[in-house]
């Protein structure tokens, strides 16, 4: 077990945001935002010309914001739109995470929704959720001073305020599947261990309406997850699967598994990473793990129609006298055999058993999502994951939920030419490919478990975190995930 000492008690943050829709701000706003058209005049809602504008720097060019000054009342923001008729959701959510930035002081935001081409309920909840994602700053129980937002109220037209409002308890419950998933993946390694996270699965799961089950070192020995259990040998905390299931009220349009890889912290086993700054990172290492349990905790709140079904596998990477050595070979579920050429390629290991465990059960489709391969992070960098698949249906109902989501995905392909590289002579497969194409090499290994069961990885190794604040990300974790895969599958169709 972990020694508790040195660290601080694990707690997740308690917050308590009001949102509201209306036709006229609500007396106890602090700032207003309008958004103001490229080429507008800002002049009738707050009684500033397009002269005056511009001489202060703001044309309406998005990204621009301009604070008003007054001696009263509500601080005016005017927000840059960028070309209005190019206003769509993902815009909307930028705009109020610029608002959000603009105002750093204001914890009660509202903001003029304009009209649009967009349904009001998705405008709503993506400007819920751009001002109140960037407000996010990771800090151990509790958010920051910098992050608070205590409220967000939208002005509508009287005809628009019941749709805002559904949209705003819509984006509620996807705000908090984010943050849940920025916590987790925030929380250093020594303190949200696999035991722990079990823990906040055992107790977020009932609320929400979906079964858990933790299964322990003994029940992983029964099941025989040789690759979770394998990597976790060199730790003195023990491992867990943590399996969730969500059934829909009714007949289930689909039935789809989530698998997550939740390294707790990846030191690389016997085959220690270095010690530099990057390394830091990797108490996040359990992205995908998080943005499945963040997701998860909302589908019942939005009316999941197919039934989902979570495995989050939770170990620390660790090397010590007991660790899996290189060269050792190990025994997956379903019997395969492993050679660990490169104990650094864990993620793989642990992901393995979970999707064979998802071929055993009656599946449409399996989708896993992972911090892989740094790789992926030198193709596409931090704003795009990589995702490769069998099947492409199931890749496509990924790409657009990305799009819509904002959570961008590019496909590299999933190329057999290269599969002879995971070929070892003395087991079935070796866990480390060639130099080159780490990301592919990494999917071509996780392929060998899914049976040919329409499936997709996508590789968050670079979007996990950000070096900067941007939008509606900060520095930080991002919970890269949790938004697209309750996209994902709030409109799941089996292939
Ligand atoms: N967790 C890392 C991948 C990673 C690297 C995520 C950088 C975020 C930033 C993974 O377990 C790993 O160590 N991958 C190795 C694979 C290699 C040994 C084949 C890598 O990418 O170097
Ligand atoms: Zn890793
Ligand atoms: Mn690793």
């Amino acid at each position: 077990m972990t020694h508790a000492a040195p660290y601080p008690p694990f707690a997740l943050p308690q917050r308590t945001l009001r949102v509201g829709a209306a036709a006229t701000a609500p007396s106890d706003a602090g700032a207003v935002g309008h958004i103001v058209f490229d080429g507008e005049a800002p002049e009738a809602r707050t009684g500033l010309s397009a002269e005056r504008a511009a001489a202060l720097g703001f044309t309406g060019k998005s990204g621009q914001t301009l604070v008003l000054t007054s001696a009263e009342g509500p601080v005016d923001v005017l927000v840059g739109g960028g070309d209005a008729d190019a206003l769509t959701t993902t815009v909307l959510r930028d705009l109020a995470s610029h608002l959000a930035r603009a105002v750093p002081s204001q914890e009660k935001l509202a903001l003029v929704l304009p009209r649009a081409d967009v349904p009001t309920a998705e405008a709503a909840a993506a400007a819920l959720e751009g001002a109140s994602l960037a407000r996010y700053v990771y800090r151990i129980g509790e958010d920051g001073p910098e992050a608070r937002l205590a409220s967000l109220d939208l002005i509508v037209g009287e005809d628009a305020v019941d749709d805002a409002r559904a949209g705003l308890a819509r984006g509620l419950e996807i705000v908090k599947a984010a943050k849940l998933a920025r916590d987790l993946a925030g929380t250093p390694g020594g303190i949200l261990t696999a035991t722990k996270l079990a823990g906040v699965a055992a107790e977020l799961c009932p609320q929400a309406g979906l079964e858990v089950e933790i299964f322990d070192e003994q029940a992983l020995i029964e099941l025989g997850c040789g690759g979770l259990l394998g990597i976790n040998l060199g730790s003195v905390e023990p491992p867990a699967m943590i399996k969730m299931v969500y059934r829909p009220e009714g007949e289930p349009t689909g039935k789809l598994t989530l698998v997550g890889k939740g390294i707790m912290y990846d030191a690389g086993g016997l085959a220690l990473k270095p010690g530099d700054e990057v390394h830091a990172t990797m108490k996040n290492d359990m992205t995908g793990a998080a943005a499945i349990l963040g997701a998860m905790t909302a589908l019942r709140a939005l009316g999941c129609r197919a039934q989902v079904t979570g495995y989050l596998m939770c170990t620390d990477n660790m090397p010590s006298g007991s660790a899996l050595r290189l060269g050792d070979i190990v025994v997956m579920r379903g019997g395969k055999t492993v050679e660990v050429i490169n104990t650094d390629a864990e993620g793989r290991m642990v992901m393995a058993d979970a999707l064979v465990l998802a071929t055993e059960e009656p599946v449409d489709a399996i989708i896993d999502i992972a911090t892989l391969t740094g790789a992926a992070m030198r193709a596409l960098g931090t704003e795009i994951a990589a995702v490769m698949g069998n099947n492409t249906g199931l890749l496509d109902q990924v790409k657009t939920a990305a799009e819509r989501v904002d959570e961008p995905v590019w496909e590299l392909p999933l190329a057999h030419r290269y599969r002879a590289e995971l070929n070892s002579p003395i087991a079935d497969l070796r866990n480390l490919g060639g130099v080159n194409a780490g990301s592919i090499t990494a999917a071509l290994f996780l392929e060998e478990f899914v049976a040919g069961k329409p499936w997709v990885h996508i590789d968050i190794a670079g979007t996990a975190q950000s070096g900067a604040a941007k939008k509606w990300i900060n520095h930080g974790p991002t919970g890269f995930g949790a938004r697209l895969l309750i996209d994902v599958a709030l409109n799941f169709r089996a292939e």
